[in-house]
């Protein structure tokens, strides 16, 4: 039988994610949002592409959580952007509701599925759906690394002029300003980036990986990144589907890993049929220890204040 996999929110992140994971057959697809024909459309419009893309999986649009039932894998985009004169606490008291409430219709519907959090702000909208669903950690899991990954990807062979593919590097911590880029850790095909590239490079490209969701709004003007960051959470689904056990940067609760409990944060993860398999921990040395004391120490803060507006 088909895997199910249910997005919720049809904005350009959800209905991205949903074309990515048809056209990969990953399984059958359900597009829930609450504006009415949205989702019906895009999930159509996307179905019938199937015969000129191959795709033999279905692909539903809906306002009805009800069809959502026994998914094996829920994303959930849900979420308001920010607006004009809108500060990010409130966005994030707004997105802390919609998440919640989300959260709520998919866990009474889909009870065993895994969870994936893309809404932002993304760390804080982890422990949300952490809390409302009471979903064991393994099952709620945050995709942030992946995409902050794949931009210092792109930038690193950019500078290095080679395929994006030879290129490994990861980034911990949270999904913000705070954002631990790991240069120790990013090689060419094995290689170690600073035996390649000048620190001034390094430090550029450590800088545009922090940045890089603020680039593309200013780009945008009207919205955020997709296509980046739906492609990001597909590949998250395509680990767990297939069981493909990916280590993969993830926003997951630590429980003593990294001298950290009860904090949801960025680190690498294998990703397999149960959710989140392992929390892989690496030894991290001086700047960088401080560093992602501080991104926790910026996650804990938001945690806090959003406890305050769910409960
Ligand atoms: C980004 C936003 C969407 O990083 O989180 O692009």
């Amino acid at each position: 039988m088909r895997k199910k996999i249910t997005i919720v929110g049809a904005g350009n992140v959800g209905s991205t994610a949903a074309h990515w994971a048809a056209s990969k057959s990953l399984g059958d697809v359900v597009l829930v949002d609450i504006n009415e024909g949205i989702p019906q459309g895009k999930a159509l419009d996307l179905l019938e592409a199937s015969p000129v893309e191959g795709f033999d999986v279905n692909v539903i649009g809906t306002n009805n959580y009800e069809d959502t039932a026994n998914s094996d894998i829920v994303v959930i985009t849900a979420g308001s952007p920010r607006k004009p004169g809108m500060s990010r606490d409130d966005l994030l008291q707004i997105n802390a509701k919609i998440v919640k409430s989300v959260t709520e219709q998919v866990v009474k519907y889909s009870p065993n599925a895994i969870l994936l959090i893309v809404s932002n702000p993304l760390d804080a909208m982890v422990y949300v759906a952490a809390q409302t669903s009471g979903f064991p950690r393994e099952r709620v899991i945050g995709m942030a690394g992946v995409l902050d990954s794949a931009r210092f990807r792109t930038f690193l062979a950019q500078a290095l002029e080679c395929s994006v593919r030879d290129v490994n590097a990861f980034v911990l911590g949270g999904h913000g300003d705070t954002m631990v880029p790991l240069v120790r850790f990013s090689t060419m095909a094995g290689i170690p980036i600073e035996n390649l590239l000048s620190k001034d490079t390094i430090d550029q490209i450590v800088d545009r990986t922090r940045k890089g969701g603020i680039e593309i709004v200013n780009y945008l003007k009207t919205g955020s990144a997709y296509y980046a960051p739906s492609a990001a959470v597909v590949e998250m689904v395509e680990s767990i589907l297939l069981d493909q056990k990916r280590i993969l940067p993830c926003c997951v609760r630590l429980e003593g890993e990294y001298g950290q409990k009860g904090v949801f944060v960025g680190v690498p993860v294998k990703l397999g049929s149960k959710g989140m398999e392992k929390v892989i921990e690496i030894e991290l040395q001086g700047q960088e220890t401080s560093e992602f004391q501080a991104s926790v120490d910026a996650v804990s803060e938001l945690m806090e204040k959003v406890g305050g507006y769910i409960r």
